[in-house]
């Protein structure tokens, strides 16, 4: 019994609603690409970014690895050497391109990758019912809507290098409306039981549950707009030492930064190409060392991943501004703890107590990774409905700010 699945009063398995999230979601990274050209899906903008190409057949090399050859009588692998172009950081899967390479794949071409996620939707849909197969399905499930959100950062980055803007999807975004006045989540303090609570699926780094020891505190009710980003930036906060850390005061200078990522005079950079930058809207692609900058200045700071998982835990996880169907993400100010902007804590990203990374390959998902980098909560525009929750960890280098990355206050009570 995998403990990702929740069992009915006759203790069946629920397995319906999985091999439904497997359709959507499958059809959801398939629709996201409808717009682009097999050119823009094969170009790759910094390393950090992959091709939406890359993305649609990593994506699918996942469930031909690690369920379909594993578990499907008689599979062949599509092509011999395609995983050698599409493992992603699977030592135990062998070798494989450097991953600034992956720009360089003209081929297989676009169409010919799509012909692959089609043999593969048909090879999986009789296993989809398979009760021993529901944890690993669970995974590739969640696996794929990670990869949808970074197939919408990634190719956002590539059409920003582009010197003519190009829109993914045309039309004017809806402005947001203007914010309520900042109100605050009083927390009283206390022991706070954090992590996974085994009622849904959830990755390994979510767990165990276990007891952590909280102060009184506050955490703000709302993210940070760009209206009060503007402000930040009037007050000379990018040139103010005082409010950053060393290393981003560091990054501030090296590299020259003086807002956020995709702003330029009063626009910004979105899936539609460039527009005006609506004041009201949600703050977003910052990095963490912006953030930690604004909260200083605004007399806060921000939040551990603890103190906003014990106001989190309270709010549904699928509410908000989240993505459900292939439109253009932009965050639009919505009430809650989740949606717009992922949120940027103080926590580094690091095993809880008793955590063990899961045998075999997929054991690398994310154990590996709990090294310099910080834990962002929530979920944003681009998050897929329903792929977050409150025990969810994201993480990401200080530095890094092509997310959907934003801001809530916190401060000591
Ligand atoms: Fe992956």
């Amino acid at each position: 019994m995998a403990r990702s699945e929740r069992q009915d009063a006759s203790g069946s398995v629920m397995q319906n609603g999985l091999a439904a999230r497997f359709h959507a979601t499958r059809a959801l990274t398939e629709a996201l690409v409808g717009p682009l050209s097999d050119a823009d899906a094969t170009v790759q903008s910094m390393e950090d970014a992959s091709p939406a190409k890359w993305h649609l057949a990593h994506t699918t090399w996942f469930w031909e690895t690690f369920v379909l050859r594993e578990h499907a009588r008689g599979y062949r692998l599509h092509r011999d050497d395609w995983p050698f172009l599409f493992n992603s950081y699977y030592e135990a899967e062998g070798p494989r391109i450097a991953r600034f390479s992956r720009g360089m794949l003209s081929r297989p071409t676009l169409d010919e990758v799509l012909e692959w996620r089609s043999v593969v939707n048909e090879a999986m849909a009789p296993l989809l019912d398979d009760p021993a197969l529901a944890s690993v399905i669970s995974l590739g499930v969640a696996h794929e809507q990670q990869h949808i959100e970074l197939l919408l950062t990634d190719i956002k980055h590539a059409l920003f290098c582009n010197p003519l803007g190009p829109a993914m999807w045309e039309g004017i975004p809806t402005p947001a409306a203007a914010p309520a006045s900042l109100g605050w989540h009083q927390h009283p303090g206390g022991i706070a039981m954090i992590g996974d609570d085994g009622a849904t699926f959830a990755f390994d780094n979510e767990g165990p549950r276990h007891r952590v020891l909280l102060e009184r505190f506050a955490l703000a009710d709302r993210l940070v707009t760009n209206a009060e980003w503007e402000a930040f930036i009037a007050d000379g906060g990018y040139a103010d030492a005082r409010l950053w850390l060393a290393d981003g005061w560091a990054w501030v200078q090296r590299e020259g930064i003086g807002a956020p990522l995709y702003w330029r005079e009063d626009e910004h950079f979105t899936h539609q190409g460039w527009q005006v930058r609506d004041p009201h809207m949600p703050v977003t692609h910052i990095s963490h060392f912006e953030a930690d900058a604004f909260a200083t200045w605004a007399g806060a700071r921000l939040p551990t991943e603890f103190e906003w998982e014990a106001i989190a835990a309270a709010h549904d996880p699928a509410a908000g501004n989240q993505l459900d169907r292939a439109t253009p993400p932009l965050p639009v100010g919505s009430p809650g703890l989740f949606g717009d902007c992922w949120q940027f804590t103080r926590s580094a990203y690091l095993p809880y107590p008793g955590f063990r990374p899961a045998e075999g390959a997929v054991g690398e998902y994310n154990g590996k990774f709990m090294s310099g980098q910080v834990v962002l909560r929530g979920a944003s525009c681009a998050t897929v409905s329903g792929h977050s929750r409150a025990s969810y960890r994201n993480f990401f280098y200080p530095h890094q700010r092509w997310q959907f990355t934003g801001l809530r206050l916190a401060k000591d009570a």
